[in-house]
């Protein structure tokens, strides 16, 4: 492709330099797969340290909310970090408070919620985890396949989107179960609603055969689920699952790490079903890309564990605080609208694109948070493995940064303040990335 702003191949010499650099004293196990080193960036615009310009259509794994570097996020976090910049949770400051009443303000709850600081989507787990342990003293929980929560040993314990994130890490923690996530382009049970047949799947054979429903503290769930394929759950099934919760007295833990925050063009995605969650938690959005995790519950859960019995040194960190509440004063100020305008009409155009491209099986998502499942063909939708991984590749050449998820699907989550034009732009690079993709494989 003819793509101007792609200078040097790639990687470009600085690149390569700091690549090796890198190798020798950087872990090998994050799963990086394309040489971008950044520069620098502005809204959805990145540049690479050999002056290449890219559009980041990953956000850094749909982190960037604002967009890269916005102002008044940047803003924020200077002045904070002028007055203070850690004073740990065993004190009080204002922007921790305001945070919390914040988030109280806008959380999907029956109840007042109540705030619990870390840094990770995964420490924001972890907390869900233990607090649903101490209120229901049930040791049990139930998790999805192809769910993605965090990689301690409590989190990682539900993981289960790819098994190399599993591999001689166990035992994790004990007494979690699996059932199948309701995937409507890719039924595991039978009978045609894949939402009813899980619900049906935990209670009637689970709860009846290996998991008394009366030891099960909490369900937790990704309202739409991310790592796993980026899959919209078919309608009714987290009504669904709140009934069955409540029938058994079960809290159920919406995991919003990657759909909160205007995202979905709602600020949590499980409002998109009216459910009611008892706990959410959030990080990666909420703070336009400030390491900060939340773990909030409504106030008759938190309520349940006293002083001391969880607590960390950095949770609340002030500059954290501040960007989180300048990021929310942008998202609720326009860009959760934008996302969800903007979404639209990008979904729109990929379903032009699936009428002239036969590879891409199904286009689904909501907002931002879009999945494209390219498949070898449509009668039998095998997953088209390597040509994802291919076009993803094919798409950083040309200047678009792109992540895949799932087995066979490439992932649109680009910082919520993206344009039409934008969309536009980068629809042509992925659309020319892909014929590259077909034709390279057609040449082998
Ligand atoms: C739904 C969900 N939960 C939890 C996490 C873990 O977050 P972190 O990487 O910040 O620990 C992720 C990360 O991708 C996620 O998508």
């Amino acid at each position: 492709m003819n793509t101007p702003h792609i200078r040097t191949p790639l990687p470009g010499p600085a690149a390569q330099a700091l690549l090796a650099r890198d190798a020798a004293v950087t872990s090998p196990s994050y799963p990086r797969e394309n040489p971008f080193a950044m520069s620098h960036g502005r809204g959805c615009e990145v540049w690479d340290v050999d002056g290449n310009r890219f559009l980041d259509f990953a956000a850094g794994i749909a982190v960037c909310s604002t967009g890269h570097a916005h102002p008044d996020v940047v803003r924020a976090i200077q002045d904070a970090a002028a007055k203070f910049i850690h004073i740990s949770s065993d004190y009080w400051h204002e922007g921790q408070t305001r945070l919390g009443e914040r988030l109280a303000a806008l959380a999907p709850m029956r109840e007042p919620a109540m705030c619990f600081f870390g840094q990770s989507g995964t420490e924001a787990v972890e907390a869900a985890l233990k607090l649903a342990r101490y209120a229901t003293r049930r040791p049990r929980f139930i998790g999805f396949l192809g769910g993605f929560h965090g990689r301690t040993m409590g989190a990682l314990a539900f993981t289960s989107s790819k098994s190399t994130q599993q591999k001689r890490f166990a035992p994790t923690m004990p007494g979690v179960t699996h059932v199948p996530y309701p995937n409507p382009y890719r039924p595991l049970l039978a009978g045609g609603d894949q939402g009813r047949a899980v619900l049906d799947y935990v209670e009637e054979v689970l709860f009846r055969t290996s998991v008394p429903a009366d030891e099960v503290a909490a369900v937790l769930v990704e309202p739409m689920q991310g790592e796993g394929g980026y899959v919209v759950p078919p309608p009714g099934f987290l009504a669904g699952l709140r009934d069955l919760c409540d029938r058994h007295g079960i809290l159920l833990i919406c995991d919003e790490v990657q759909t909160g925050i205007g995202r979905t063009g709602r600020m949590f995605a499980c409002e998109h079903e009216g459910v009611q969650p008892d706990i959410v938690t959030m990080a990666k959005g909420i703070a336009s890309g400030m390491p900060i995790g939340v773990m909030m519950a409504r106030r008759g859960v938190m309520e349940a564990w006293p002083r001391g019995a969880h607590g960390n040194t950095y949770g609340g960190n002030p500059i954290c605080c501040a960007a989180a509440l300048a990021t929310l004063d942008l998202v609720e100020g326009g860009y959760m609208a934008n996302a969800a305008r903007v979404g639209g009409i990008f979904m729109d155009r990929l379903r032009d694109l699936q009428s002239r491209h036969p590879e891409i099986g199904d286009v689904r998502g909501r907002g931002l948070f879009i999945g494209v499942e390219l498949v070898e063909d449509r009668q039998s939708r095998a997953p088209a493995v390597e040509l994802c991984d291919a076009v993803v590749g094919r798409a950083f050449h040309n200047g678009l940064l792109l992540l895949s998820c799932g087995r066979s699907t490439v992932r649109f989550m680009p910082p919520l303040v993206v344009s039409e034009a934008e969309v536009d732009e980068a629809l042509a690079l992925f659309e020319g990335s892909l014929n590259e993709a077909r034709e390279a494989r057609g040449a082998r």
